[in-house]
């Protein structure tokens, strides 16, 4: 609407300019000219007023960094754990893609899992959201911007600091986050693709799954 009327003003601008190169008296036309002189600012280069419209520029900027927080999300295997599974295909097990990112599923029940022998150590369900292993058994967050169950109330810093100090819900003193979360390999990213993560994570379709609290190894690890 705005660059509707600017490109408007722009366009009328030089023919006012002939008009008055017209005109008789000198000193009207000296007159008009220095006001449409003065009109420039907002008239003059359209591509350039378009760009520096903060809202414009808002928008492009937060689609720049949604684009880039998927990207980061993909290649950071996010959707490995955090994304339920609808079965095995080919290329192993398949994204339900009606509940992206939306952590284990609080309606799947998982029985007791089974007793590591050998060198096996590390158990995981066919959705690869809930796993076991010395540390106990954890189910993977729900990182979609459900509000209650999801990541809706974070603010990007306490995202930040989760990620980068491996502390349930960013707080200092709060517990720790449980395996197999890498939060450590992610805690190397730049302040700015944390925030892309964090973007995209609010950009994406909120799903209320009430994910279980992990289950601490009594024994420990
Ligand atoms: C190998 C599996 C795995 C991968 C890969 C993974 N996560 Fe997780 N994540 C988990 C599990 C399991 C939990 C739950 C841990 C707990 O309850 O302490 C978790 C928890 C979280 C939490 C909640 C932390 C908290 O404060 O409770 C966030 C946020 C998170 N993951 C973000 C991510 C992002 C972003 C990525 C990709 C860049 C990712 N995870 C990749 C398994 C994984």
């Amino acid at each position: 609407m705005k660059q509707r009327q600017l490109i408007r003003v722009a366009w009328f601008a030089p023919l006012l300019a002939v008009t008055i190169g017209d005109c008789d008296k000198k000193a009207d036309a000296e007159k008009a000219q220095a006001s449409v002189m003065a009109a420039p600012a907002s008239a003059v280069p359209v591509a350039a007023t378009a760009a520096s419209d903060p809202a414009a520029t808002r928008d492009a900027e937060d689609r720049d960094r949604i684009a880039r927080g998927k990207y980061l999300v993909t290649v950071g295997g996010c959707h490995d754990c955090h994304t339920p599974k609808t079965g095995m295909g080919p290329r192993g097990p398949e994204l339900d893609k009606s509940r992206l990112l939306s952590g284990h599923r609080a309606d799947e029940k998982v029985a007791r899992a089974p007793k590591s022998e050998g060198s096996w150590m590390v158990s995981a369900t066919s959705s690869l959201t809930a796993w076991s292993g010395p540390w106990g058994t954890s189910y993977a967050a729900n990182l979609t911007p459900d509000a209650d169950t999801g990541l809706g109330k974070w603010t990007v810093d306490q995202f930040k600091q989760a990620l980068r100090t491996g502390k349930h819900l960013g707080g200092p003193g709060s517990r720790e986050i449980f395996p197999p979360m890498p939060w450590f390999n992610y805690a190397e990213m730049t302040d700015a693709d944390l925030e892309a993560v964090f973007a995209y994570l609010r950009s994406i379709p909120p799903v209320s799954n009430a994910v279980p609290s992990p289950v601490p190894n009594v024994k420990g690890p």
